[in-house]
């Protein structure tokens, strides 16, 4: 005994640096006193209320978004709390503040939320310049998100030296950002081998200069969540449906599609790795969060997880059909809506429901889904 444990802590201590500034204490409730604040960027997966600040006719804004945990439509894509408000609430922080709904440093003191419904990782222009209609192109991508963060700093420190202890006591989540470069050209028809597959380098390309300017303001942790399997979104299967039995795998969902998603995916863990070990910052660490190995889990073994076999690949909220998910935004007050949303994985066809959100963030702060998770640190 007397041998292994100081060869585990060690272990622990080599993987996660534990600065005694945000360490907490060992008889703390996990989770408290870890990071003061957390920020966060990215699209609809991550967005509290960004884009309803600026659109308020979206449908986002309508029941029965909202139903099950705020019991009214806050401007999440989701029926209630998304990955980033649970990991607020098992870091004891309070749900973060949509930056466009914020005004003054009193509503960001927790940290600020960023994510923008519909944000791509690259510029608005760049997709303007491939032809793309704009329509629901939000010119919020990952630039002027960063934009929107250094204004947040500024506004929470003054002087230097209060900006370097922000970022080093500030936990970043840094998307899920990417997912909307793929889906944009994809529902407007372009050419997936042309078009679309040759956007990954220059997506990640995008993610590492933005995981590089977090850094380079003194950033100490940052999570970098990667894509979630399309292939089994509802919204994907109605749209690419094939006659193919080849085309599907076992759990039903589109293998080719399944495939992109991890070849991003590889992509952005291959940048990462190589982000890591770096000697001009000491005491940093970017995590990867196996968004999409959660999500596949869930997929495959619904039951294991209290989630319904026969509505695995079917919207909680849509316009029915075989996926309940015929059209692009499918959820309104007129939608064919499931009883229990609880044991549904999709909630509109293209995102997810609280309850598989919840699965998700689990295994980001507990692990398996990131290496190391998150709460790991809070227990040094
Ligand atoms: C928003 O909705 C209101 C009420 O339905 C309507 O009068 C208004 O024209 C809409 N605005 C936009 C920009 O669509
Ligand atoms: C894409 O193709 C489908 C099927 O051919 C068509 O219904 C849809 O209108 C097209 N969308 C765009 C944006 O061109
Ligand atoms: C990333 O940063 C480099 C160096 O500043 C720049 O040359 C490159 O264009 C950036 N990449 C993207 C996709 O913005
Ligand atoms: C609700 O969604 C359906 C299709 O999903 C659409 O035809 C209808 O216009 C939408 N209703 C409202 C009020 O947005």
């Amino acid at each position: 005994m007397a041998r292994v444990v100081p060869l585990l802590l060690l272990l622990l201590l080599v993987v996660w640096p534990c600065p005694a500034a945000s360490a907490g204490r060992n008889d703390d409730p996990p989770g408290a006193s870890c990071y003061k604040r957390l920020f966060s960027l990215g699209d609809s997966i991550t967005d509290a209320g960004n884009l309803a600040s600026v659109a308020p006719n979206t449908s986002v804004l309508a029941f029965p978004y909202g139903e099950t945990f705020f019991r009214r439509p806050t401007g999440r894509f989701c029926d209630g709390r998304l990955i980033v408000d649970f990991i607020a609430e098992a870091l004891k922080l309070p749900f973060l503040t949509p930056f466009l709904a914020g005004k003054t440093a009193a509503d960001f003191r927790q940290g600020a939320n960023f994510a923008v419904s519909g944000a791509t990782a690259l510029s608005q222009q760049f997709f303007k310049d491939m032809g793309l209609d704009l329509a629901i192109l939000p010119p919020f991508s990952l630039d002027v998100q960063l934009e929107w963060f250094k204004r947040v700093l500024h506004l929470l420190g003054p002087t230097e030296k209060e900006r370097q202890d922000i970022m080093s006591s500030s936990l970043f989540l840094l998307g899920e950002i990417g997912i909307n470069d793929y889906n944009h050209p994809f529902f407007q028809n372009r050419s997936f081998v042309d078009e679309i597959r040759p956007l990954v380098p220059k997506v990640i390309e995008k993610i590492e200069n933005a995981t590089k300017v977090l850094f380079g303001l003194g950033a100490k942790t940052i999570v970098v969540p990667g894509t979630i399997p399309v292939g089994c979104m509802p919204r994907y299967l109605t749209m690419f449906q094939s006659d193919n039995p080849g085309d599907y795998d076992a759990a039903g969902c589109i293998r080719w599609l399944n495939d992109f998603a991890e070849e991003h995916n590889r992509a952005l863990r291959r940048m990462l790795g190589q982000l890591r070990p770096r000697d001009d910052h000491p005491g940093v660490a970017v995590v990867y969060a196996d968004y999409y190995g959660a999500i596949l889990e869930i997929t495959r073994n619904p039951l294991k997880h209290g989630f319904r076999k026969d509505v695995a690949l079917t919207a909680c909220c849509g316009d029915g059909g075989p996926h309940n998910s015929g059209t692009l935004i499918a959820c309104n007050a007129t939608s064919v809506l499931c009883p229990d949303p609880s044991r549904h994985i999709s909630w509109d066809g293209v995102h997810l429901t609280e309850a598989a959100y919840q699965f998700v963030a689990g295994g980001v702060l507990d692990g398996p889904y990131a290496a190391p998770p998150i709460l790991s640190k809070c227990r040094c």
